[in-house]
């Protein structure tokens, strides 16, 4: 676990670099206010499934880190909601790691990089392991009052902010009260319907 955390660690600087150079900030921005600050890793174990048609293995959400790093084994069954449909990850290998920009993070870069509905589907085989690594701020209490937004650098007159600035606890307390029912935690500090419309 410990080596893997490193190993996850290295790759999520790197992704994040890189996003921040595609929203044309210095690539150390998102590693700078926290993204990597905490690794979360959680092991996930689903049983075979007898009846897989009347149940779920995970109910549709988006994370609540800034990026997720997720490792599925060979039974697979994780899918992404894109282009109005369910998109079937599948695993090419016994192991192979799967990517999820999940951005939601309040931040969001007002809606420049979205964060991401998935879902994983119940299946007859199994047991299923999945690894998910949630790269995100330090949840300490001296933490919980650090205000979240969309980024100064990237809202403007004729770009303005899509949500509100929140602070950590708050986001945090309303992504789990709220619960895995498919509508985005972000929806609740939005403050205009989109950017395109907010622009005309
Ligand atoms: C998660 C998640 C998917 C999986 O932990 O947030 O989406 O394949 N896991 O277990
Ligand atoms: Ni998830």
């Amino acid at each position: 676990m410990v080596d893997y955390s490193n190993e996850v660690m290295g790759l999520a600087r790197k992704l994040l670099e890189l996003v921040s150079e595609a929203l044309g900030l210095n690539s150390d921005y998102l590693n700078n206010i926290g993204c990597l600050e905490g690794l979360l890793l959680l092991g996930h174990f689903y049983p075979a499934c007898p009846e897989p048609d009347l149940t779920i293995g995970t109910s549709s959400h988006s994370d609540s880190s800034f990026l997720t790093v997720l490792l599925q084994d060979q039974i697979g069954g994780l899918q992404v909601f894109y282009d109005d449909q369910w998109v079937e990850l599948k695993p090419t290998g016994p192991q192979q790691m799967l990517l999820s920009l999940a951005m939601e993070h309040a931040v969001d870069r007002n809606e420049e990089f979205k964060s991401s509905q998935h879902r994983v589907v119940a299946k007859s085989i199994g047991p299923r392991i999945s690894i998910a690594c949630f790269l995100r701020p330090q949840r300490l209490p001296e933490n919980s009052s650090r205000v979240y937004g969309p980024l100064k650098e990237l809202i403007s007159d004729e770009n303005p902010p899509v949500y509100r600035e929140t602070a950590l606890k708050e986001f945090i307390e309303h992504y789990y009260a709220k619960g895995l029912n498919g509508i985005s935690a972000l929806e609740h500090f939005r403050l205009l319907s989109s950017r395109k419309k907010a622009g005309a």
